[in-house]
């Protein structure tokens, strides 16, 4: 079997931790991009001098996107992560960084496009739903190949959380966000549990109100601590799983931004847009999607969460068709 390709572009805090994770989970060649010139093959060379330590035969790759054409060596990649762009200061909201990243997003996509336009795609720039619309929007492939990095973050920081106030192994916490991958996810806390148990019988309504807060803001947490920069040693991790399910064929379960159309339009009343909902992540990406029940408050958290993607992906659609771009 020839190892995978897994491209990886944006070579920041972000990027170039997925880089990492990637190769230490010896889950194929990595290929790094980055517009600032010896970035990724600075970072690529010192990925690639640790893999011994772990018996990694990987090669890992570096290419800056500003000298030449050299976006070309995306050819043959079997997945994509797109991480390219600007990251959150205190203060900033995810959607704070649209109009920014959109710029960004569309070369990225055009030159996707060109050289690798049957690869899989993980979108992680900010905000990551409206992101994975734009970048569908631009390049025009199968919105099933593209899924984008949310649940699989806020969840783990959901479990987290759960796992630390009852003293319990994270291994047994079964926990999911659902939504976008904004300040309105949804924490869903009917559906999570400790080894089957409902979480509800387990915690207070204070401290899940809590913990839901918590998650809903956690990715704040970090930049205000940091205050240069967003999260990346958890994203790094959240995105490796993602990836891992696509080129492994794992067909796990992790709630993620996926395109909601036809049957699953009606039952989320939503269409044509990407939002977090369970998935089953296998080699040709979004391999199904669950259609998970809302009781009425349930229904209205997600009816808030579905308005907010839509009025981004609504700034999306403008921006292109006022040529503002
Ligand atoms: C976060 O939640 C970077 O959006 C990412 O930390």
């Amino acid at each position: 079997m020839t190892r995978q390709k897994i491209s990886v572009i944006g070579a920041g805090n972000v990027g170039a931790t997925v880089a990492q994770f990637l190769a230490f989970e010896d889950l194929g060649d990595i290929y790094l991009f980055d517009v600032i010139p010896g970035i990724p093959e600075g970072k690529a060379l010192d990925i690639q001098e640790g893999l011994p330590h772990f018996g990694v035969d990987a090669k890992v790759k570096g290419f800056t996107t500003t000298s030449g054409d050299t976006y070309s060596n995306l050819k043959g990649s079997d997945v994509i992560v797109i991480t390219a762009g600007l990251a959150r200061k205190p203060g900033m909201s995810r959607d704070d960084l649209l109009f920014k990243n959109l710029e960004i997003m569309k070369d990225v996509a055009n030159n996707v496009k060109k050289y690798a336009s049957d690869a899989m795609v993980v979108i992680v720039s900010n905000p990551a739903d409206t992101m994975a619309y734009a970048f569908q929007k631009v390049s025009g492939m199968p919105p099933n190949h593209i899924i984008g990095l949310g649940g699989s973050l806020d969840s783990s920081r959901f479990r987290t959380f759960i796992a630390d106030a009852l003293n319990v192994s994270v291994k047994d916490v079964n926990a999911f966000v659902v939504g976008g991958h904004g300040d309105d996810m949804v924490p869903f806390i009917r559906y999570s549990s400790v080894s089957g148990i409902p979480i509800e019988k387990l915690l207070s309504k204070e401290k899940i109100d809590e913990i839901v807060h918590r998650t809903r803001f956690g990715g704040g947490e970090i930049v205000d601590l940091l205050k240069s920069g967003s999260a990346y040693y958890a994203p790094g991790i959240s995105i490796t799983a993602m990836v891992e399910s696509i080129v492994r064929d794992k067909n796990r379960v992790i709630p993620c931004a996926a395109y909601i159309s036809g049957v699953h339009a009606k039952h989320y009343n939503v269409e044509n847009v990407f939002i977090g909902v369970p998935v089953r992540i296998g080699s040709n990406c979004v391999e199904e999607i669950y259609d998970i029940d809302f009781n009425a408050d349930e229904k209205e958290l997600w009816e808030k969460t579905v308005a907010s993607v839509k009025s981004n992906c609504k700034k999306v659609d403008d921006f292109f068709k006022s040529g503002a771009n």
